[in-house]
């Protein structure tokens, strides 16, 4: 059951072997996934600290669920916008993330996505697959001296940034919390978000969700885009108004989408984005590297156990 020197630490979603021995040294561990709300929240009073990926929303309920005994929320992973902030606060309960562990994962795959997209390697690749050969149906685009407008400059886009450099891209960037000496180490300039996306012939979005940035990508601001711009995400889903998104592919303002996030995750079997020949979608991968969750289960679970010490502040 745990006590105050042997805590029990729900992990709610499948976390790597070396963070779940590293968390066994320390607490009993249960592994159980896949729960419903219900089962979390009937589960919860029996926790000292609950660990989770992106797939389970710690909601207000959960917190008044536990009855004051959940003292850390880890999130494994970098975004906290599954786990009710306010409420982690209300309750007393800390927050803690693992902030750096995935960072070049999700960078890669964004650049993965880019180049998916442009030479168009998952729509022929079905094709091929149903013994069709169509080389002129397939002609991409070359990324080489195109502008890639890199939306949020933390420490994905920072690192997806050096990769299209490599790649022979004029990088531009826009954040309104970043350094201006770090973009410029890169090689990168940063300007006015309408000047970001209205010159861009690629836009890949690293920004965090908040109130700010949810549906930052809208109808009005497909208006403003080139014709024939092309979109990577592998940030949030909801940065995106996804009917907008349907509306500009239709209307060709935007060329092509490459998506590995979606508002509702997993996304309806009818999802209009899923199902658009001008979209490549992976199902949430950006972390998802045998290096990534290693690196994330062992970073989250040395911020959980510090956080039970005490040692740890909220990330929140
Ligand atoms: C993150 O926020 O770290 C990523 O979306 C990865 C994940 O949720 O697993």
């Amino acid at each position: 059951q745990g006590t105050e020197s042997n805590p029990t630490v729900l992990v709610a979603e499948k976390l790597g072997e070396a963070g779940l021995e590293f968390l066994r040294s320390f607490a009993n561990v249960d592994c159980s996934y896949n729960l419903s709300h219900e089962e979390l929240c009937a589960k919860i009073a029996l926790c000292d600290a609950l660990i989770v990926r992106s797939g389970t929303k710690v909601t207000r309920e959960v917190f008044k669920s536990s009855a004051g005994r959940l003292r850390v929320v880890g999130r494994a992973g970098v975004g906290i916008d599954n786990v009710d902030l306010g409420a982690a606060t209300e309750y007393g309960c800390l927050v803690v993330n693992a902030p750096t562990a995935n960072t070049i994962a999700a960078a890669e795959h964004s650049i993965s996505l880019l180049g998916a997209m442009a030479r168009n390697i998952a729509q022929a690749n079905a094709s091929l697959k149903q013994g069709k050969w169509m080389r002129s149906k397939y002609v991409g685009v070359s990324l080489i001296g195109k502008t890639i407008a890199v939306m949020g400059f933390g420490k994905v886009g920072s690192e997806l940034a050096r990769r299209a450099k490599g790649l022979g891209m004029h990088v531009i960037s826009h954040d309104p919390y970043a350094s201006a000496d770090h973009a410029r180490a890169i090689g990168v300039d940063l300007v006015p978000f309408d000047e970001a996306i209205a010159t861009a012939d690629f836009i890949s979005l690293h920004m965090p969700l908040t109130p700010a940035t949810s549906k930052i990508l809208n109808d009005q601001c497909f208006s403003m885009m080139k014709k024939g711009v092309r979109i990577v995400n592998v940030a949030r889903g909801a940065v995106i108004d996804e009917d907008a998104l349907v509306r500009a592919l239709d209307s060709g303002i935007v060329a092509q989408a490459a998506l590995d996030v979606f508002t509702l995750e997993p996304p309806l079997a009818d999802n209009k984005l899923v199902l658009h020949e001008k979209v490549t979608v992976t199902p949430h991968l950006g972390a998802s590297t045998v290096e990534a969750q290693e690196g994330v289960a062992i970073e989250i679970a040395e911020a959980v156990v510090g956080a039970l010490k005490g040692e740890l502040a909220s990330t929140a």
